[in-house]
């Protein structure tokens, strides 16, 4: 299979790496504006394979699209990080303008193509590549939930003190600070509810720690985080190239599921070589009810400013 990663920052050289690592691609494209900077990511990549006994061919590009033509996958990384401080929404201005034109050059090289948004505010950046391009909407998918729920689990396994794979755990809602749904009733330690575990006060901290958990990285780091972004959008790279059929929380557009419609938010979907196979309508209480339809809001409100 051979995919493009849109932008050659931290993110999406992350992205080019996790994917090249776990060698299932044939071909992953760079692309990038700044002159050379692509071409130098693929590079230094390309030297690793030996290292790293991969097969996968990195090339990077600068601007041209030509060179993305007839790629399966393609992620958009492209855009601007967010600073300590800011929030995700506050980028709408400056990114929305990059991700349209980039999924409409996208599309144009690569009519088949299946896309992964991850430029923030990202369930926002899903809705506008929808929007911009009208394709199948099994065919846009916004990368969020698989991060966030990555975040929640290594929250859980600090809070439980075990390790990451013995826990499960989902988050759904709108990719932001407030906005997410850290689903703690449905949690486990193999198998068995975190509630029998974890006092009331400790599975709240946990969910405020996982809904900040971008924010407590940008922080730290002084631009928003690379390593579990690119391994959770590779992630789902990966299950489309090998149609595995796992089921992510991610950002898909919606119509009448969880009672919503013509939104992009994030909900459980299984993810195969189409793209969004199935969106999975669990069952959740009225409290987490509530809440999805208040995060809906706060996303519907960010896509007002589009
Ligand atoms: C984060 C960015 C990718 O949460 O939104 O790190």
């Amino acid at each position: 299979m051979k995919v493009t990663v849109v932008g050659a920052g931290a993110v999406g050289a992350s992205c080019a790496e996790y994917i090249a690592i776990k060698d299932f691609a044939s071909e992953v494209v760079l692309i990038d504006i700044k002159e050379g900077f692509a071409e130098g990511k693929a590079m230094d990549l390309m030297q690793t394979a030996s290292l790293n006994s991969f097969d996968t061919k990195i090339t990077g590009t600068t601007n041209d699209y030509s060179k993305t033509a007839s790629s399966d996958v393609a992620v958009i990384t492209s855009g601007i990080p967010r600073k300590p401080g800011m929030t995700r929404e506050e980028l709408i201005s400056t990114n929305a303008s990059i991700v349209k034109s980039v999924a409409e050059n996208l599309i144009k090289h690569s009519p088949e193509v299946i896309i992964i948004v991850v430029s923030n505010p990202m369930d926002t950046m899903t809705y506008l590549a929808h929007q911009a391009i009208g394709i199948p909407k099994n065919r846009i998918i916004g990368m969020g939930g698989a991060l966030d729920s990555a975040r929640f689990k290594y929250r859980l396994a600090e809070a439980l003190g075990c390790p990451g794979s013995d826990v499960d755990g989902m988050v759904i809602g709108g990719h932001s600070d407030t906005g997410m749904i850290p689903l703690t009733r449905l949690a486990t330690r193999n198998s068995v509810p975190v509630s029998e575990f974890l006092s009331d006060d400790q599975m709240s901290d946990v969910k405020e720690e996982t809904k900040v958990g971008g924010a407590t990285l940008t922080k730290l780091l002084g631009t928003s985080a690379w390593y579990a972004p690119g391994a959770a959008v590779s992630a789902m790279v990966q299950a489309i190239g090998c149609d595995t059929q796992k089921m992510f929380p991610c950002s898909c557009l919606l119509a009448g599921e969880y009672g919503l419609s013509d939104i992009c938010i994030g909900v459980p979907a299984i993810i195969g070589k189409n793209g969004i196979e199935k969106i999975v309508e669990i069952n959740l209480d009225a409290d987490e009810k509530a809440k999805l339809e208040e995060s809906a809001a706060a996303v519907r409100k960010t896509n007002g400013l589009l």
